[in-house]
């Protein structure tokens, strides 16, 4: 994504919207409004800590960090989204309150009880046992500690078969919150979503000339065969929002 200006000018035109700030850019379908509810939610104090899991390049969670003052433990399984978040919390002056690392929905390598809160934006979906991803996040936080997310949910008729997002398809996050042991305090469709997904990655695969200029040949096939399958296939369910606390 950094490496392609039409992928970062589609997505803000028509993913994150003209208030989005740049400097926190995403590859997920939070909004700047979207972003204040989360970091309200989480409950952040200065001095509090919180961990991102599936942070990708960390936009969303380091706007929370600088928002709140709270110390932020971004992990993702990709160890290239890891270095360019720990690149743009040295470019933004937010190194000191943010540390990243290599790590996984159901091994983020973070201590036991270290956590007052945790959030994940529009990953879920792909971990591959959300059962262990939940009960990760329940190790994690303190007891009472706060989870918030947005993911989507799959439609397990249609993702059957599929790499990854076939291997445990969850069409409803809240019996395997109540199992990791969490209390759902809220859990709402976000509005709107299906069509914003559709024109988005339509638009992405419209633009594939430009993205195989500047991105090269396998980031663009990669990101080509990811959303022709998610429209062809239509997995998803519903996108939710989800807060839940640990018991
Ligand atoms: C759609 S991106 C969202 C990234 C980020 N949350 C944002 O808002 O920009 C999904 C992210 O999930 C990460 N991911 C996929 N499977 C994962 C897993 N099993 N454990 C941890 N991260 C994973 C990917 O590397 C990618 O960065």
């Amino acid at each position: 994504m950094p490496r392609s200006p039409t992928l970062l000018r589609l997505w803000k035109d028509l993913v994150a919207g003209p208030d989005y700030p740049d400097d926190f850019y995403h590859i997920s379908f939070i909004t700047l409004p979207d972003l204040r509810h989360l970091a309200r939610t989480l409950n952040l104090s200065p001095g509090s800590r919180f961990s991102d899991v599936a942070c990708g390049m960390g936009g969303p969670a380091l706007w929370i960090a600088r928002d709140t003052r709270a110390h932020l433990f971004g992990v993702d399984l990709s160890p290239v989204a890891v270095a360019h978040a720990d690149k743009r919390a040295q470019s933004l002056g937010l190194a000191a309150m943010a540390d990243f690392s290599p790590g996984s929905f159901a091994d983020t390598g973070l201590e036991t009880a270290s956590m007052d809160a945790a959030m994940s934006v529009d990953a879920l979906q792909y971990a591959p046992d959300k059962a262990a991803a939940l009960r990760e996040f329940a190790r994690i936080l303190r007891p009472e500690g706060t989870l918030a997310f947005f993911a989507f949910e799959l439609d397990p008729e249609r993702a059957r078969g599929l790499p990854v997002i076939g291997d445990d398809p969850v069409g409803d996050y809240r019996p395997p919150l109540h199992d990791a042991g969490f209390d759902v305090l809220q859990y709402d469709q976000t509005p709107n979503w299906h069509d914003r997904l559709f024109t988005a990655y339509r638009a992405v695969i419209d633009a594939q000339d430009a993205l195989r200029r500047e991105m090269g040949e396998p980031a663009t096939a990669a990101i080509l065969s990811e959303m022709t399958l998610t429209l062809d296939r239509d997995i998803y369910g519903g996108r939710v929002f989800a807060l839940a606390r640990r018991v």
